[in-house]
């Protein structure tokens, strides 16, 4: 009986593991799922080694051929080696490389290679730095060079908290010296972004549509953005901005406006400390005639300094309230003027009289004698 029950449980467990180990190929990477899986509207085959312990990237090196998605998050690998999939390795089906919150600190420059047909890149939650000050090797690495067919990258706190201009100097690695003109769609939300190393730090993204620079302190519009010419959604979302220049509009409006453009520019920009006064002299008219849509305008606040402090208010209410003492104050003018036209009109009747008396006495006395008569056919029938 006993004995039975332990060969089932064990016929069990290897049934169990058989699938896995067959379709992992590899004992390295039992704790991982592999498999076919219903992922972005298509089913795909989906290598998920999540919160599995790795402290290295070994495993990588044996993935199943077929494999078009790799998740490898929530492990610890403080530097990705060069050649993340092996020398020779060509993941030729390979589409989305998600490797999330790994703990991930240093990625050498030959990290990612042949890797032509990936599609989307995430190293969302790490630790980057890639302007490396101690290996002067690793300054210009060029790490995305070989993303030819990159079209999203997720780099949403993905980079160390260093310094403003180590920062701006591996933004400007990454963007410049890489090759990424297919990119799509930018993710580089909290990652205490205030200045880029040039301004035309997005020039070299020339299919870029989706621009994410939500939850950073970018001071103002630092960065080129006429030369987006696809751009179709800007986000700068609780940033530091306190205000839209002239200029800064006009650069919005060009590219709204730029010849072959096939969708709307959207720009997102609630959430930052807006100078309540700039926003109804210049940026709140713009927002009325300009080509570009400002979403969520209607929950749009700015920073109203009183006493001192600055309070938070709403937009909308601000110009509500601005028309209704517009409205106010014209209603006081007009029954001032009235009151005047009345008084002079008055006057000059007074004035006036003993003319008036002359000349209207004939018409008057013709009225009444009219009237007369009608009563009295009236009073006859
Ligand atoms: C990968 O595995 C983790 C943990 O098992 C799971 O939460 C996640 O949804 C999986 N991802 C996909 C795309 O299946
Ligand atoms: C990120 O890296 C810095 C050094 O570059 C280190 O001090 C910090 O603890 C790291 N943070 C995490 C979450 O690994
Ligand atoms: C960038 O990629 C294109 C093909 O996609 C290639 O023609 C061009 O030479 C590459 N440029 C650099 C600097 O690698
Ligand atoms: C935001 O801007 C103000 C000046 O307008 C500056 O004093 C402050 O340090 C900035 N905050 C950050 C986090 O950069």
């Amino acid at each position: 009986m006993r004995k039975s029950y332990l060969v089932v449980q064990l016929l069990g467990l290897l049934s169990a593991a058989a699938p896995r180990l067959s379709k992992c190929g590899n004992k390295l990477l039992e704790p991982c799922f592999c498999g076919e899986q219903f992922v972005d509207q298509s089913t795909m085959f989906v290598v998920n080694c999540t919160n599995t312990g790795f402290t290295n990237t070994d495993v990588l090196l044996d993935l199943p051929e077929q494999t078009e998605v790799l998740i490898f998050s929530g492990n610890h690998i403080p530097s990705l080696p060069s050649n993340l999939f092996g020398e020779n390795a060509y993941m030729s089906r390979l589409k989305v490389i998600d490797l999330t919150n790994n703990g991930i600190r240093e990625i050498r420059g030959k990290t990612f290679h042949h890797v032509a047909n990936v599609e989307r890149l995430v190293l969302d939650h790490n630790n980057i730095s890639i302007a490396d000050e101690e290996d002067k090797n690793f300054h210009h690495p060029r790490v995305f060079s070989n993303f030819v067919n990159l079209q999203e990258l997720h780099l949403t706190n993905a980079f160390a908290d260093n310094t403003d201009s180590a920062l701006a100097d591996d933004l400007h690695d990454i963007f410049v010296n890489s090759n990424l003109t297919k990119l799509y769609k930018l993710h580089l939300e909290q990652n205490e972004i205030k200045n880029f190393k040039d301004e035309t730090v997005f020039c070299d993204l020339p299919d870029l549509h989706d621009l994410h620079l939500g939850d950073n302190d970018i001071p103002s519009l630092n960065f080129d953005v006429t030369c987006l010419r696809k751009l179709r959604y800007l986000d700068l979302e609780f940033n530091n901005i306190t205000e839209f220049t002239q200029r800064e509009l006009d650069a919005l409006d060009a590219l709204a406006t730029s010849p072959g453009r096939e969708e709307n520019l959207q720009v997102e920009v609630n959430g930052n400390p807006l100078k309540c006064e700039s926003v109804i002299r210049r940026f709140y008219p713009w927002t009325q005639t300009s080509r570009v849509q400002v979403r969520h305008l209607e929950n749009l606040e700015c920073a109203q300094a009183k006493y001192g402090k600055k309070y938070p208010v709403k937009v909308m209410s601000l110009i509500e309230s601005r028309h209704v003492k517009i409205s106010q104050s014209l209603t006081v003018l007009l029954a001032v003027l009235l009151c005047v036209l009345i008084s002079l009109m008055v006057a000059y009747f007074y004035l006036k009289r003993d003319q008036m008396r002359s000349r209207f006495s004939p018409i008057l006395e013709a009225i009444t004698r009219k009237v007369q008569y009608t009563t009295i056919e009236a009073q006859d029938v």
